[in-house]
């Protein structure tokens, strides 16, 4: 039997116009630019300032790019898989509301959470449903309103982190180019090194919970450097390995942006020379699901078709992996 592949065949984003530089951090807490900028390679970090809007409103309107620079309506889409940390609401999925306000009403829509490794495990998701032949058009989203659950007075995590989206179209490859392989991988031994405490069923929204911060995102940043440094370059190298590609066959590694150190010892060990490693972290900082598909936007007109292509993301649960793919866009 013919094994289909699924490619990407469009990308789109969305970013706030309002910029928070480190500057404007000093302002409010304890911290200073040279710091930020040497600990974790963030200049600037968007933030999405209007109270009415939120990840579903990024979301959609990165995929109304996706689909207008694919020139297909939303009706043609089978499937929305959505990765965020930061929906909307508990429920109903951000999917859902992505799927009303760009109209794609014959399409089925579910979130996905796996933090910062969300668009991968997402991509992964759609391109098995591609390959299976039970779905012809998949929206893979990643978005995230990181603002809506940070402590703006705690300066080990404020500085951190984004506003943003990014979207792919995924369809059977009809080129030999697209996903090759991919490698996931979970730890859930550490639910507590990076988590928002409150909110859920485990710890519901009360005066009490709210009066501890416990509804802002919590992490033990040492322990998530070190994890994250280890898990994303084996996981990197070890893609690399199983399909027999050396350092210099691959054209690009389009790293999950949380600390220019972490991509860069990840790029060392793959054996990477610095620019064919993607980084936008200093315009962006981490804006967890939309990192890759913020990268891939920026780099499009780069990529050539056939292009050797590592995505690899490390994140909360613990989650991290990689996909192995050959870009298929002209
Ligand atoms: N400004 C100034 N000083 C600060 C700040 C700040 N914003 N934050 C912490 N410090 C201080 C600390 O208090 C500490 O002071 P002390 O030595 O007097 O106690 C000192 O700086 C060093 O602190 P460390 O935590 O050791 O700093 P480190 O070099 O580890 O950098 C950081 C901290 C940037 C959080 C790093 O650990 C990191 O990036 N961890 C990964 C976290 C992450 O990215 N999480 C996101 C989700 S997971 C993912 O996406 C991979």
């Amino acid at each position: 039997m013919e094994v289909k592949r699924a490619k990407i065949t469009s990308v789109g984003h969305y970013l706030p116009e309002d910029r928070m530089t480190n500057k404007d951090l000093e302002k409010l807490v304890d911290t200073n630019d040279e710091w930020i900028r040497t600990r974790t390679g963030i200049e600037e970090r968007r933030i999405l300032k209007d109270p009415d809007k939120a990840t579903a409103f990024m979301g959609a309107e990165a995929a109304k790019e996706v689909l207008k620079n694919r020139g297909i309506s939303a009706e043609e889409i089978d499937l929305i898989i959505l990765a965020t940390v930061t929906p909307d609401y508990l429920f109903p999925a951000t999917a859902c509301l992505v799927q009303k306000k760009i109209g794609a009403k014959n399409a089925f829509a579910f979130d996905l959470s796996a933090a910062c490794s969300g668009f991968l495990y997402a991509l992964s998701t759609g391109a098995m449903y591609i390959e299976s032949g039970r779905a012809k058009k998949v929206l893979v989203i990643g978005t995230d309103k990181m603002s809506s659950i940070l402590d703006m007075t705690d300066r080990t995590t404020c500085i951190l982190f984004g506003d943003g989206a990014g979207a792919v179209l995924l369809e059977e490859s009809e080129d030999g180019t697209g996903i090759i392989d991919q490698k996931h991988y979970t730890d859930g031994d550490s639910e507590c090194s990076l988590y928002q405490p409150a909110g859920g069923s485990r710890n519901p929204a009360s005066e009490e919970t709210v009066a501890k911060g416990m509804h802002y995102l919590q992490q033990d940043g040492r322990a998530v450097f070190k994890k994250a440094t280890m898990g994303m370059a084996d996981v990197s190298l070890e893609i690399m390995e199983r399909n027999d590609l050396d350092p210099e066959e691959v054209a690009w590694l389009v790293p999950h942006q949380a600390n220019l150190r972490i991509i860069d010892a990840t790029a060392r060990r793959m054996g990477l020379s610095n620019e064919k490693v993607m980084i936008n972290i200093n315009k962006y900082g981490n804006t967890t699901a939309a990192t890759i598909p913020l990268c891939l936007y920026d780099w499009k007109d780069k990529l050539n078709h056939g292009d050797n292509i590592i995505l690899a993301a490390f994140g909360g649960g613990f989650t991290w992996g990689a996909i192995y793919l050959t870009w298929g866009m002209k």
